[in-house]
């Protein structure tokens, strides 16, 4: 958070506003987020480990939703950085095959497994068949336009006989039955994603609609710990 790759965009909000760049981080690096870590390779590391180190929480996620992986075979996380999340879930699990996609400079240098696979690729071009994707904290890096062609490609990706499903983790806003001080934690990341990536967060009405306008049917919000939830979303 305070690396100056990440402070800077904060002092170019009046250059954004009034210029054409997509994100503040654009108008202080000249590119856009991922590019950066792309051509950055000490920043790319200190981001991934980042994440790598805020996934250890899906033991938590196991231990108390297990029933939502139970009787999947393969699972697609896309977005899942260095493999965290899907080593753990390959642990709990070890008949699930699991598959992660994720930019090429991330996975690189990551060898698969058994039953754990890298794809370097671009989740708006193609995202692998499988009966469940996992985005955990990825769409709220990604604009509504951004998100619908993502939820697209999953919604094509996972069986359409109802058994396939996909499952998210990341923030909800919901103002009325929060803390205090948990929504301004939520809206600063909120603030966070304006001004580093393309992103926002999400109250459960923005989330709904963004499931039925990219052709889902139902889904199942359920609140986990700090400032997640976990929704599965049906086709
Ligand atoms: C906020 S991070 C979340 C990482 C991981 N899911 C986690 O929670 O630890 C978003 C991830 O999306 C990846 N990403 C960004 N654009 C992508 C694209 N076009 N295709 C695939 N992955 C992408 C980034 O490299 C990054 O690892």
């Amino acid at each position: 958070m305070l690396d100056p790759a990440l402070a800077t965009p904060w002092q170019f909000l009046g250059n954004w506003f009034r210029g054409n760049e997509l994100t503040p981080f654009e108008s202080a690096h000249g590119m856009g987020f991922w590019e950066y870590g792309d051509q950055n390779q000490e920043f790319n590391s200190h981001f991934n480990e980042a994440m790598t180190s805020d996934s250890g929480m899906m033991n938590l996620v196991i231990e108390d939703c297990k029933p939502i992986f139970e009787g999947l075979s393969s699972l697609v996380d896309v977005g899942g950085g260095t493999g965290k999340v899907a080593r753990i879930l390959c642990e709990a699990f070890p008949h699930l095959k699991c598959t992660v996609l994720e930019l090429p400079q991330v996975v690189a240098n990551l060898a698969d497994t058994e039953n754990l696979k890298f794809i370097g690729g671009d989740m708006f071009q193609a995202i692998p068949p499988a009966d469940a994707i996992l985005l955990k904290l990825t769409l709220h890096a990604l604009s509504d336009e951004e998100c619908l062609k993502v939820l697209k490609k999953c919604r094509e990706a996972i069986p359409g006989n109802g058994q396939g499903k996909v499952i998210i983790i990341d923030i909800v806003i919901d103002d009325t039955k929060d803390e205090h001080e948990i929504t301004e934690a939520k809206l600063f990341f909120d603030l966070l994603m304006m001004v580093v990536v393309t992103g926002r967060e999400r109250s459960e009405k923005d989330w709904k609609k963004l499931f039925l306008e990219a052709g889902f049917s139902n889904y199942k919000l359920t609140p986990i710990f700090g400032l997640r939830s976990l929704i599965e979303v049906y086709p």
